[in-house]
């Protein structure tokens, strides 16, 4: 299988899942899931599900019920997602090609968009048929931790925010892009570890894949918003300047941005180089997270 038909064949799988585990529009309050289920479904990635499984299956390949847990952290970033976009936060009006969710169905309906994405998340986990009492606080507790407030993706977003027209120094743009970021993606890859029985020693090589991939995921991020169209991104491009936001190419330029992010691509790989063939499909998650277009 080549690497998009293997990518092709997950998002399928993760869509079906959350496709069933968000109430119909025909649902009551039909306005609520209507804005949930127009941001999910707007064409996202799947990058962090996909790494949840990836990770999964090299520990355990095919675990039953994997795509439920994965499922999870995409309705965590999608409700970061409405929320970062929101007037108060970045302002933007274009996310995964279409307008956001604010602008289709006001600012009140997408904070609670936003937080029945986070609330179903919970729900989903606590009701994983195929893992142990266990293996579900496990989950939880990973999720919480990363999406939370020390170190985790709020804690990012309120410096992201804070640090907007600071000086951008290093030290600061490191804490917020492995929290804002980073955080989500390293927990994407320990829920599939930990979903799929992990020893300590996998978790842990594993745990240091999903860092450096999370942090050369922001980098690329920041490249991107400047280098490509908003076309390409499906959301506005060049805000970043615009915004005075601390990131990589501010504190280092673009060129030393490009390096570092190579750099960590690398370190992601030698991360899972122990596990041999079985991490072929990790690696080539790195290199499509550095490599990426949009
Ligand atoms: C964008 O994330 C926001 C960041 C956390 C950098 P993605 O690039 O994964 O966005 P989608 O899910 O594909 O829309
Ligand atoms: C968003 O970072 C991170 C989260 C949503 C937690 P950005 O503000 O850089 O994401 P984009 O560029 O708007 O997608
Ligand atoms: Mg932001
Ligand atoms: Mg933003
Ligand atoms: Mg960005």
């Amino acid at each position: 299988m080549t690497l998009n038909e293997y990518l092709a064949a997950r998002v399928a799988t993760i869509d079906r899942v959350l496709h069933d585990w968000v109430p119909a529009e025909t649902v009551e309050p039909q306005t609520i899931h209507r804005a949930m289920r127009y941001s999910l479904f707007a064409g996202g990635k799947r990058i962090r599900p996909v790494l949840c499984m990836a990770a999964s299956d090299v520990v355990r390949p095919d675990a039953p019920g994997i795509a439920d847990a994965a499922s999870t952290l995409e309705m965590i970033h999608t409700y970061s997602l409405i929320h970062d976009d929101l007037p108060a936060l970045d302002n933007d009006d274009l996310r995964r090609g279409q307008p956001t969710n604010h602008k289709v169905f006001g600012e009140a309906m997408a904070i609670l968009a936003g937080d029945s994405l986070l609330t179903l998340a919970f729900q989903v986990l606590a009701s994983l048929k195929h893992a142990s009492a266990e293996a579900r606080a496990q989950l939880v507790l990973e999720l919480a931790s990363a999406s939370g407030t020390v170190r985790g993706m709020i804690g990012g977003q309120v410096h992201d925010i804070e640090g907007e027209g600071m000086a951008p120094t290093a030290a600061l743009l490191d804490k917020i892009h492995r929290a804002k970021t980073g955080a989500l993606l390293k927990a994407s890859v320990r829920m599939g570890a930990i979903y799929a029985g992990a020893s300590a020693h996998e978790l842990q090589a594993l745990s240091e894949y999903g860092e450096h991939a999370g942090l050369a995921f922001q980098i690329v991020d920041d490249i991107l918003d400047i280098e490509a169209s908003s076309e390409a991104l499906g959301k506005t491009a060049g805000k970043d300047l615009h915004q005075q936001k601390i990131t990589f190419p501010a504190v280092y330029g673009l060129a030393e941005s490009k390096r570092m992010a190579e750099e960590e691509r690398q370190r992601a790989h030698s991360a899972v180089a122990g596990f041999g063939t079985r991490a072929a499909r990790l690696t080539e998650v790195a290199d499509l997270i550095v490599d990426r277009k949009s």
